[in-house]
């Protein structure tokens, strides 16, 4: 068993502008946890600085040697491979069942062969979703995944995705500005204030 992510001391500045301030926080293994607060207060910043993909004052801990599986703020499908080719460049060789079985759940069977420009934002959106589920990572981490998605299909996707979250008992971190979302399928939530403090 992995242990927990622990933010120490996090600080980041964008062109002398302060973006997280003195951040400390600790994310469970085995948990889910959403981060929430209103635009622009740092919450993508705070995933890519935990993914290392931006630098930062002060200390992550327990991303070493993880394979996290992302959904970024923009679905980031490759334009010139289908749908089905896209999850195949992400999981590699030997994982058609993987792939059929996401696709299945993110209700996108039948869109496998599309281009990403044949398919509605949310369809593009719940693409990015399926590519994660297909990779499988040791933990997952959601830059606003429902975003995009209609209401009841939103349900009916976050549904069925933190009941697999439950039952793999993986770790996943997911940012909404959507309460209601963060009540129903996080065990904790993290509010992010004005300054990126807590
Ligand atoms: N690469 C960057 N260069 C400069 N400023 C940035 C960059 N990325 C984000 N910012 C700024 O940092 C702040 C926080 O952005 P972000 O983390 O995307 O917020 P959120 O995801 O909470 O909406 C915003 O003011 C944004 O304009
Ligand atoms: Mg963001």
């Amino acid at each position: 068993m992995r242990g927990d992510i622990v933010l120490e001391g996090v600080s980041k500045t964008y062109e002398g502008k302060p973006v997280l301030r003195d951040l400390s926080l600790r994310f469970e293994e085995g948990k889910v946890t959403a981060i929430m607060g209103p635009s622009g207060l740092g919450k993508t910043t705070l995933l890519k600085i935990l993914l290392g993909l931006e630098s930062c004052e002060g200390s992550v801990t327990g991303m070493e040697g993880r394979r996290p599986a992302v959904v970024f703020q923009e679905s980031r499908l490759l334009p010139w491979l289908s749908l089905k080719q896209n999850l195949e460049l992400v999981c590699g060789p030997g994982k058609d069942r993987e792939i059929a079985d996401a696709l299945a759940l993110m209700e996108l069977t039948d869109a496998a062969d599309k281009k990403p420009a044949e398919l509605s934002g949310g369809m593009q959106r719940r693409g990015a979703l399926a590519r994660a589920i297909a990779y499988g990572g040791d933990i997952l981490v959601l830059d606003e995944p429902f975003t995009g998605l209609d209401e009841d299909l939103k349900e009916r996707i976050a549904g069925k995705l933190s009941r697999q979250w439950r039952e793999s008992g993986q770790t996943v971190l997911f940012v909404t500005h959507d309460s209601t979302e963060a009540k129903a399928y996080a065990d904790t939530i993290v509010k992010l204030n004005e300054g990126g403090s807590l």
